[in-house]
């Protein structure tokens, strides 16, 4: 699919991956909704989107309500009269406390699985009224393809994102709309800041072993422009500073 005046909506747009791939997206010529639950982060990036002569609008939306949801995409139609891009992102951070009373681990797998079962669910149903056609790309993790024994929902949320992902392959043939999957290694946004601390981060910038934000965007775009693509789990991992993707 060729980017350009294309219409995409981005989940956790306002921060990390989501807003890398907002500003991608925008330089290629997409119009962009900007849908996160921070307001303010959300309106700086568009407000960084217009200012560089690209088009793009915030939406408050959390994605665990349906509700938000069918907004952001209505709003996105109504307001561009398509919807082409869908790339479900948002997440929490927080500690994945899954056996401690306290721990909110149903929360772990609302927004990382739940809530990206539902934002594709809605927008396939979009697509395939328009029958223009589609791309949605989920955020999983690498961690969605090995376990993670400090993180063990948060790995079964990831997985769950993969092989959904994965299953949606059919969609292609059925109705041109291409679901695809992303699983990055460690990525230097403040979700990884929040679990490391800066001095680790630091360490880890210094030897090159932690990715760029913009390197996830860039999967991000090759997985929309390749009309191949359809079920595929793109993982991009890091080493000396260099990015890796494969699959
Ligand atoms: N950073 C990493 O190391 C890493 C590695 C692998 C996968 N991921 C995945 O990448 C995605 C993006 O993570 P990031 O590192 O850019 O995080 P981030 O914390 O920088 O950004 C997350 C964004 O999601 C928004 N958000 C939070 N809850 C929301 C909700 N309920 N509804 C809408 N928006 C909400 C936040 O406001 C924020 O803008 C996540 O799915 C994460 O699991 C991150």
């Amino acid at each position: 699919m060729k980017i350009v005046d294309k219409v995409a909506v981005v989940s956790g747009g306002g921060s990390g991956i989501g807003k890398a791939t907002v500003l991608a997206l925008a330089e290629r010529g997409a119009r962009v909704v900007v849908a996160d639950i921070d307001e303010v982060s959300g309106s700086q990036i568009v407000d960084q989107v217009l200012g560089a002569g690209g088009t793009a609008i915030c939406v408050r939306c959390d994605v665990t309500r349906t509700k938000d949801l069918v907004h952001t995409f209505t709003i996105a139609v109504e307001q561009f009269e398509r919807l082409d891009i869908v790339f479900n992102n948002a997440r929490i951070g927080g500690e994945d406390l899954f056996a401690d009373e306290s721990g909110d681990w149903a929360r772990i797998i609302d927004i990382d699985l739940t809530a990206v079962i539902d934002a594709t669910r809605i927008a396939v149903r979009l697509m395939k009224q328009a029958n223009q056609g589609g791309v949605i790309i989920n955020t999983a993790s690498l961690i969605g393809l090995w376990p993670m024994a400090s993180a063990p929902v948060y790995a079964a949320a990831k997985a769950g994102v993969v092989n959904f992902s994965r299953s949606l392959a059919y969609l292609k043939d059925e109705s041109h709309i291409r679901v695809n999957a992303i699983c990055p290694e460690l990525v230097d946004t403040a979700m990884a800041l929040g679990g490391l601390g800066e001095a680790q981060l630091q360490e880890l910038r210094s030897l090159g072993n932690i990715l760029r934000p913009e390197d996830i965007a860039a999967g991000v775009l090759k997985l929309i422009e390749d009309d191949t693509r359809a079920g595929a789990i793109m993982s991009i991992t890091v080493t000396d500073g260099r990015a890796y993707v494969t699959g």
